[in-house]
């Protein structure tokens, strides 16, 4: 064994650094502060909630604690609580009446259904936050597809034509932006010229440019009710978690057929995707911490395995350093609260 005398370094540490110190600027709160890159306001902010019918009704997802699903009576309330926290935006997400899934999902084409009757009653109530709509069709179907399924395949093409129909639906009912996640080719520019066409040439379109195939998903298929109905995956029409190339020709496709913003789904595991797609098209970026981040964060904090409120917003700030403009996050709330105190 060597002894410690000859462990010791035959240089200084300051002929090793060039008498540079790395650390001098860590030294104190103040100097942390003065030097910090990025920052995270309630501006970032765009926050996931799950709608259900009927009236003052309020169920909480079991793998997501402190999430519920809300009555739209209840979500107008939760929507002044966010635009009194300066919250800019809400993404409305349904859990439709089983009785009204079927194959094709076609109460997403029903001028009244769950998501259009909040967009309405949120709009009327508090007319200055955002609200974002998922025109996909997976709360609507019967096997928990987000498109139309036909002898075992998800067709692309008729898929395409009722998201479409459906946006228009969203955008008569107030929708400020829709983010269609179901990944079908060419429904982008779809979308667009039906919104255009209808005199909707103001709602903007977020695209779920980069949605993969994930596990981290589970607990919103819960929060919705597709995970008992699901058959199978959603591999051919989510982008492979071992691919990244793709997601750069996939929103480079969805820039191309009119797109205003973007998105990349899910969240932490994917910063890699969202720091390549902010370099290559500096458009506006977003995120989405999905509900099994939520739920391994929530699972961690109540064992006390770590501190869920420096986790959270560790999390959230990475999401910025990473180049995202904003963030969708179960947290949203939460975040603001803090961020205000
Ligand atoms: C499907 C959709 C998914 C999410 C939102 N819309 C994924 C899926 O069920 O396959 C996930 C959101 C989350 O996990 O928080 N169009």
């Amino acid at each position: 064994m060597n002894s410690p005398a000859r462990l010791k370094p035959s240089r200084t540490v300051d002929e090793i650094t060039g008498s540079r110190r790395l650390r001098r600027m860590r030294k104190a709160d103040w100097s942390r502060r003065l030097v910090q890159e990025n920052h995270l306001t309630v501006n970032d902010l765009i926050w996931p909630i799950f709608l259900v019918d009927g009236e003052d009704r309020r169920e909480e997802v079991a793998a997501m604690p402190g999430v519920f699903r809300l009555s739209v009576d209840l979500a107008v309330k939760e929507a002044e609580r966010a635009a009194k926290l300066g919250i800019p935006a809400l993404a409305t997400f349904p859990n439709v009446d089983l009785a009204l899934r079927d194959r094709t999902g076609s109460e997403i084409l029903n001028p009244d259904n769950l998501i259009n009757r909040a967009t309405r009653a949120i709009k009327a109530a508090v007319p200055e936050i955002g609200i974002i709509t998922d025109a996909a069709l997976d709360p609507f179907t019967s096997h928990g597809h987000d498109g139309i399924l036909d002898g075992g395949i998800i067709v692309n093409d008729e898929t395409v034509d009722q998201v479409a129909a459906a946006a228009v639906l969203q955008a008569a009912a107030g929708s400020d932006i829709i983010a269609p996640s179901d990944m079908m080719d060419g429904r982008i520019g779809a979308i667009r010229d039906a919104l255009d066409a209808a005199g909707f040439q103001d709602v903007a379109i977020m695209s779920y440019a980069t949605k993969f195939s994930s596990a981290f998903y589970g607990p919103y298929r819960e929060a919705i009710g597709t995970q008992g109905l699901l058959k199978g995956d959603k591999k051919t029409y989510y982008i492979d978690h071992a691919n990244s190339d793709e997601a750069v020709r996939e929103t480079e496709q969805d820039l191309a057929e009119g797109a205003d913003m973007i998105m990349v789904k899910p969240g932490l595991p994917y910063l890699d995707i969202v720091r390549r797609l902010k370099d290559e098209f500096q458009m506006p970026t977003f995120a989405y911490q999905v509900s099994g981040e939520y739920a391994m964060i929530e699972a961690a904090s109540a064992n006390g395995w770590l501190d869920g409120e420096k986790a959270m917003l560790e999390s959230l700030l990475a999401f910025k350093r990473a180049g995202c403009d904003g963030i969708l996050t179960y947290f949203a709330p939460r975040v603001a609260e803090m961020l205000k105190g």
